[in-house]
């Protein structure tokens, strides 16, 4: 039996399921690929996807973010109505390429006590693939949206995940001149938020939150990979830990969270 202590997770973009421009627009093709790729690398994975043209034009029109929480209870109810929505469809195409997904909500996340590490674990080793979802959650004060990027922080956290692949629609993260940035985290690179960024169509933290939840799971000791979802070849190199065309990330020696 397979043991959970490798699992991958695997991120993929509100910008590769969907095309955030155009609302409510899912990318069944591309899923399929990257499902595809995922079930014949035979890994234990869990899978986060993000909200894309469903659950951030939904989101915005009600003022929901992940930065303040929101009294809108209605928001609250379309936002997930339609995540649920993408959810089901994410969830199809997988199936289609050959997974079998279990989709679950990430509040199941937020209390530990439950034992979520071990039920997750039980439905790898069981050969299932728990999904989950950039979600709306309460936080005590109102609601908030808690990003598919924290999640995967909280996942791996969880599960003690080897590697993290974060697929996005651009090739990995970009330097000013839109190059690809091999390696973050080594104190000669830097990064920067491109000007004509998805900032607008984003309820979360776009880009910035990405790099800094990345960070945060590259100092606990989870590899972190930035790969184009668009192009499911260097996905599946991402997927299987050979060398790839995207971004790793790592932390500089002596940096650690604890
Ligand atoms: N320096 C950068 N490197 C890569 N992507 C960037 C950068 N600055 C802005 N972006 C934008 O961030 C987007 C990815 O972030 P986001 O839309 O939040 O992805 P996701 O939907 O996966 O959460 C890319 O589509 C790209 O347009
Ligand atoms: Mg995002």
């Amino acid at each position: 039996m397979e043991r959970v202590t490798s699992v991958v997770v695997v991120k993929l973009g509100g910008s590769v399921v969907s095309d955030k421009k155009v609302a409510f627009s899912y990318r069944e093709r591309v899923v399929r690929a990257l499902g595809k790729a995922m079930a014949s690398s035979r890994l234990p994975i869990v899978v986060v996807h993000g909200g894309g043209s469903f659950g951030h034009t939904v989101a915005k029109e009600h003022g929901l973010s992940s930065a303040k929480s929101s009294p809108s209870t209605k928001g609250v109810s379309e936002t997930r109505e339609a995540m649920l929505r993408l959810d089901a469809k994410v969830c199809a195409s997988l199936s289609a390429a050959g997974m079998h997904p279990y989709p679950f909500s990430p509040f199941t996340l937020l209390d530990r006590e439950e034992g979520g590490r071990s039920f997750i674990g039980r439905l790898i080793t069981a050969g299932a693939t728990p999904v989950t979802f950039g979600d709306v959650v309460h936080d005590g004060k109102g609601f908030r949206i808690l990003s598919g990027d924290t999640i995967c922080v909280e996942l791996a956290d969880l599960l003690g995940a080897a590697r993290c692949v974060m697929s996005v629609d651009v090739d990995g993260l970009l330097d000013e001149r839109g190059e690809v940035i091999k390696v973050l985290g080594e104190n000669s690179t830097k990064f920067s938020p491109l000007r004509k960024g998805s900032r607008k169509s984003d309820a979360t933290g776009g880009i910035s939150l990405k790099v800094r939840e990345a960070m945060r799971m590259a100092s606990s000791g989870t590899e972190v990979r930035l790969v184009s979802g668009l192009r499911p070849a260097e996905f599946s190199k991402a997927l299987r830990g050979v060398e790839f065309h995207g971004t790793t990330i790592k932390v500089p020696h002596g940096v650690s969270s604890g």
